[in-house]
């Protein structure tokens, strides 16, 4: 395994390509209301990508070893469906729970990865803390980051939050090493021990994006060869960033102007966030 350190000027390549990945979402959010299709979704998104942001999908007709090509140019995961869930007409409804993941690449070659959670109108007591708290691991993880620390260190952080408020992590699918190819090393595993596995230094950069359900862990892939449920047919949600480890700390590089801030429970545990726009986006620390 190894994992490449990026330099300057690719960190600067990658702070774009995750930017316009994050824009692609701020973008597409006012659309997503009751009686639009995920396939409609996904064809604003394709034009806005290509026409607007002169960017291409990083998934349209992604194909890795055993799997077809993935026909559309974001993945749409509805309420139990966990995560690769392809775009198609059926209408969202009130209630609905839907995670949008968007890969871009730029001209340059580089990939940019983020994920978010959309509510279709109001949805269920449940389907709102299970957002909320995928949204609180996601940062967690995040938090976790800083140089010397370990990959079990964040797994560890994703881990307990899920599993204290009666969630659980979806163990097949993890966060992944980013830059001029979509997945590279590392595996960022969302479970894990403290003080185990790769030591984290600056230069690397990695997505954190947990897949949180309601019930039991365990998944199934349906037989388009892509889309992934929770087994028990349970609520999922999932919230992704791609980060860069910095001299000290983290900083986020997938951050656009809407994307929704880290919570006061993070609030202290981001202290070594180094961005300024994470400052900016985060609320008054909790006194
Ligand atoms: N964007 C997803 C990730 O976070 C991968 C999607 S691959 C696809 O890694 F083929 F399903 F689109
Ligand atoms: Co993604
Ligand atoms: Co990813």
């Amino acid at each position: 395994m190894s994992i490449s350190l990026k330099s300057p000027a690719e960190i600067e390549e990658m702070h774009t390509a995750c930017r316009l990945a994050a824009e692609v979402l701020d973008y597409i959010a006012p659309f997503v209301k009751a009686g639009v299709s995920t396939a409609e979704i996904d064809l604003l998104c394709s034009n806005y990508m290509t026409k607007v942001q002169h960017t291409t999908s990083a998934t349209l007709n992604y194909a890795p070893p055993g799997y077809p090509p993935y026909p559309a140019s974001i993945c749409t995961a509805l309420n139990h469906q966990v995560c690769h869930g392809i775009p198609g007409p059926k209408p969202l409804k009130k209630g609905d729970i839907l995670n949008i993941d968007v890969t871009v690449v730029t001209q340059g070659g580089f990939y940019g990865d983020t994920s978010r959670m959309f509510v279709v109108g109001e949805c269920s007591i449940l389907a709102k803390r299970l957002c909320q708290v995928a949204f609180e691991c996601m940062w967690l993880g995040i938090a976790a980051v800083r140089p010397g620390a370990r990959l079990g260190d964040v797994g560890h952080a994703i881990q307990r939050h899920a599993e204290s408020n009666g969630f659980s992590v979806v163990r097949e699918f993890c966060g992944h090493g980013i830059g001029r190819r979509f997945h590279e090393d590392p595996q960022v595993l969302h479970y894990g021990q403290p003080g185990t596995g790769v030591a984290l230094q600056p230069g690397m950069i990695f997505t954190i994006e947990p897949m949180i359900n309601a019930g039991k862990a365990a998944i199934s892939e349906l037989p388009d060869g892509w889309t992934i449920v929770t087994r028990d047919r349970s609520l999922s949600a999932q919230w992704e960033h791609t980060v860069l480890v910095t001299e000290s700390g983290v900083e986020v590089l997938s951050l656009s102007a809407d994307c929704p801030p880290p919570s006061g429970l993070v609030g202290g545990a981001l202290a070594s966030a180094t961005n300024a726009a994470i400052a900016a986006l985060e609320p008054a620390p909790l006194s």
